[in-house]
């Protein structure tokens, strides 16, 4: 699977690759629409334009994670400087933008190597040689890969330890038994003497939560279809965008967030030689975010065989961030 892709490399100093396969898309998106809750994974968003649609959600005035978290991340620095000392290199699961890191970037003492992991190819490429030039000391090394599977992380000369960066609360994009299989093998795959720093969002008001999702100026409608549009433009469906309709829900007693596209009326769709019926009113699910407290986060870590040792939460209690090592 690992490659080196013809690239240039400009600041970096490697770029490995295990992207996923096309092939893997489709199956996946014909599995998934065949089910009777028709459901695609969330990871499908985040193309080279998921990615920059991501990056104004993070922005948007409603959608008061991003915002939480850098101001944690700030605000605490210096606990992170203490918690993880000199020539430590940093993965980062998930980096697209690469943006939260750069307060770790500035805080941390002789940084051994960063290593952003994505999925989304150019959009990695970018954020990783934009931050390499912001950066000129720092040794960064992307890859790209779909982290929920297995892949490897490069070695890398003069690390002491490795801590894993997982912010944004993705984690919450995970069922419980995801959560803990890639728990599970972020310990592995860091290997030993490794911590996690990780962003957990709480559950909340529901009138916060359910802004934060449907924002009024319809970013994350405009999110949320653009996975119809990559089933369109690279499996060669026939969604008509327009009949779907973007709905989040606050399910309280699954204390998650469900995203859906709903089906505006009864309808038929073509997906790579196969016919999908839809119901009006009918849904495919295409994400949730669990929301999880201190205790019920804790839960899931020792699950995993992570111990916590510390956590920070804001003064309005909306978000937390972890620091756990390997039990
Ligand atoms: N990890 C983010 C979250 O759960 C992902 C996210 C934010 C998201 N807004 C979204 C995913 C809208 C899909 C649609 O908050």
């Amino acid at each position: 699977m690992k490659s080196y892709a013809a690239v240039d490399l400009g600041p970096l100093h490697d770029f490995v690759e295990f992207t996923p396969a096309s092939e893997e898309f489709r199956a996946d998106v014909m599995a998934g629409l065949a089910l009777p809750q028709k459901q695609l994974a969330a990871k499908y968003f985040y193309d080279a334009r998921g990615s920059r649609l991501f990056d104004r959600i993070c922005e948007l005035p409603e959608y008061y994670p991003t915002r939480t978290e850098t101001a944690i991340l700030r605000d605490h620095a210096g606990a992170f400087r203490t918690l993880i000392g000199p020539h430590a290199s940093l993965i980062e699961f998930g980096s697209g933008s690469s943006s939260k890191v750069r307060v770790l970037l500035d805080t941390l003492e002789s940084i051994a190597a960063y290593v952003p992991v994505d999925i989304s190819r150019e959009h990695l490429l970018a954020s990783a040689k934009e931050l390499a030039e912001a950066y000129p000391d720092l040794r960064v090394l992307p890859v790209c890969a779909d982290y929920t599977r297995p892949f490897e992380i490069p070695t890398i000369p003069g690390e002491r330890a490795r801590v894993g960066f997982f912010p944004g609360s993705t984690i919450g994009n995970f069922t419980h038994e995801e959560a803990v299989r890639f728990l599970r093998a972020a310990a592995i795959d860091l290997g030993t003497d490794n911590g996690l720093l990780i962003g957990v969002d709480m559950p909340k008001d529901a009138g916060i939560l359910h802004a934060a999702y449907n924002d009024t100026a319809g970013v994350t409608a405009a999110f949320n279809k653009n996975i119809l549009r990559r089933i369109n433009d690279e499996l060669g469906g026939d969604f008509d965008l327009d009949a779907f309709e973007h709905d989040a829900r606050w399910v309280a007693e699954a204390s998650r967030i469900e995203m859906h596209l709903v089906s505006r009326n009864r309808q038929r769709v073509h997906v790579g030689g196969r016919s999908f019926g839809f119901a009006a009113g009918e849904s495919i699910h295409t994400e949730n975010s669990h929301k999880y407290d201190v205790g019920g986060f804790h839960t899931l870590a020792a699950r995993a065989g992570w111990r916590a040792v510390s956590h920070w939460v804001d003064a309005d209690r909306l978000f937390s961030i972890h620091y756990l090592r390997v039990a």
